[in-house]
């Protein structure tokens, strides 16, 4: 199989790189690398022996996308693309709209004048918004509380839109939970610019040094120990994810859609002191309000995934932490 990967030097799209070379497929990467580095792309060469394609190419250029379906011949598109900061995107929320949706118009037109119509999208556990209860089934209504997750959102009905119009579409939309870890070589993980969003990589970069001490935000919630719960997924399983998704669903058009998630909750209060055990060093927090938008509790059910595809994850916390700080204490600064 020939994919295009999209935002594929980005951190699930290089760990899904690793993957789809292992299996043997023939791949082209594009990005514009505003949110990442060549260099991970260069680490998914050492850790294969194989060569990677890299087209640095932003989704708004129409022409050079263009110009790529013409040079290459695809059979599906991974499309991970994408901003994914939801803090700033209600700063900036033109620009996440046109980045996230116009891009994934760009795309499509593009993909559709080519004749290339299976399309794997990387959606959120944020499109479920406030759940009335978990575990979560992708039957759930869907619901977004800041730009990013509208993004999300559109793109995802947009996708459907497409299939509606044209039959031939095969749209499959992954909605990730809480994504973490890293290849267990150390040569591949979660790099992000400035100060992190999320909880792994601030957990990480206090653990190396970087950072003075964790912000936990509210320990007031209705859960066990008052944090929030998410469903965090091995990285590596998610990526194993998007291969099955590819095997099992290649040729078959219609709307395809499926949480990627452990179906296990933890609480920051876990994940801080599963990372504690797992690195050796301790994790200086303390406790302040809650983030605005947070929710108390998030976890998937994942079966549907498991009976269709075939997939469930087999990496635990203990794994999830181990492999960040694998990669964080041997990169420190990241990338750089
Ligand atoms: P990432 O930022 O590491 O990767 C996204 C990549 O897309 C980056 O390399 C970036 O440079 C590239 N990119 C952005 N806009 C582009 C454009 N217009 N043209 C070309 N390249 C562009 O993020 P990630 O964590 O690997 O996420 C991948 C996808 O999964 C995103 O769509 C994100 O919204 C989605 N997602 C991520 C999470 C998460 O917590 N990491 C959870 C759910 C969904
Ligand atoms: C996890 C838990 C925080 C940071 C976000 C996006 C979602 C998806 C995944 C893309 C929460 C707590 C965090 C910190 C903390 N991304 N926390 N101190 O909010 O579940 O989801 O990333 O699609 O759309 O909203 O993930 O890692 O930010 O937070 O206490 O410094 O950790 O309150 O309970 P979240 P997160």
């Amino acid at each position: 199989m020939n994919i295009l990967v999209t935002g594929g030097a980005g951190y699930i799209g290089s760990h899904t790189c690793v993957q789809l070379l292992e299996k043997g497929m023939e791949l082209v990467v594009v990005d514009n690398l505003s949110n990442s580095s060549q260099e991970s792309l260069k680490r998914v060469e050492e850790i294969t022996g194989r060569k990677v394609i890299f087209h640095k190419i932003d989704l708004l250029e129409r022409d050079w996308l263009e110009a790529l379906f013409r040079d290459y011949e695809f059979d599906a598109v991974i499309h991970f693309a994408g901003l994914k900061a939801v803090g700033e995107s209600v700063k900036i929320p033109l620009h996440y709209y046109r980045n996230n949706v116009s891009g994934t118009i760009n795309l499509c037109e593009t993909m559709a004048k080519y004749d290339v119509k299976t399309i794997v999208f990387s959606s959120s556990a944020t499109v479920y918004g406030e759940p009335e209860k978990v575990p979560i089934t992708e039957d759930f209504p869907t619901a977004a509380y800041n730009p990013y997750g509208r993004t999300k959102l559109f793109i995802e009905e947009i996708l459907k839109d497409l299939y509606t119009s044209d039959n031939k579409w095969n749209v499959v939309l992954l909605r990730y939970f809480n994504p973490v870890g890293a290849h267990e070589s150390g040569k591949i993980g979660e790099d992000p610019k400035g100060i992190p969003n999320n909880l792994m990589p601030f957990i990480s970069q206090v653990a190396v040094g970087r950072r003075k001490e964790l912000v936990v935000f509210g320990n007031d919630y209705p859960t066990p120990d008052g944090t929030g719960v998410r469903d965090y997924i091995h990285v590596v399983d998610l990526a194993a994810g998007h291969v099955k998704a590819l095997e099992k669903l290649i040729g078959k058009s219609g709307v395809h859609i499926y949480n990627l998630g452990t179906g296990k909750g933890y609480s920051v209060l876990d994940m801080v002191k599963a990372f504690e055990k797992a690195s050796g060093v301790k994790i200086n927090y303390r406790i302040a309000a809650r983030r605005p938008g947070d929710i108390a509790e998030c976890y998937a059910d994942p079966g549907k995934a498991f009976r269709e595809l075939n997939w469930k994850t087999e990496r635990g916390i203990e794994k999830m932490c181990a492999d960040t700080w694998r990669w964080q204490s041997r990169n420190p600064n990241g990338y750089e």
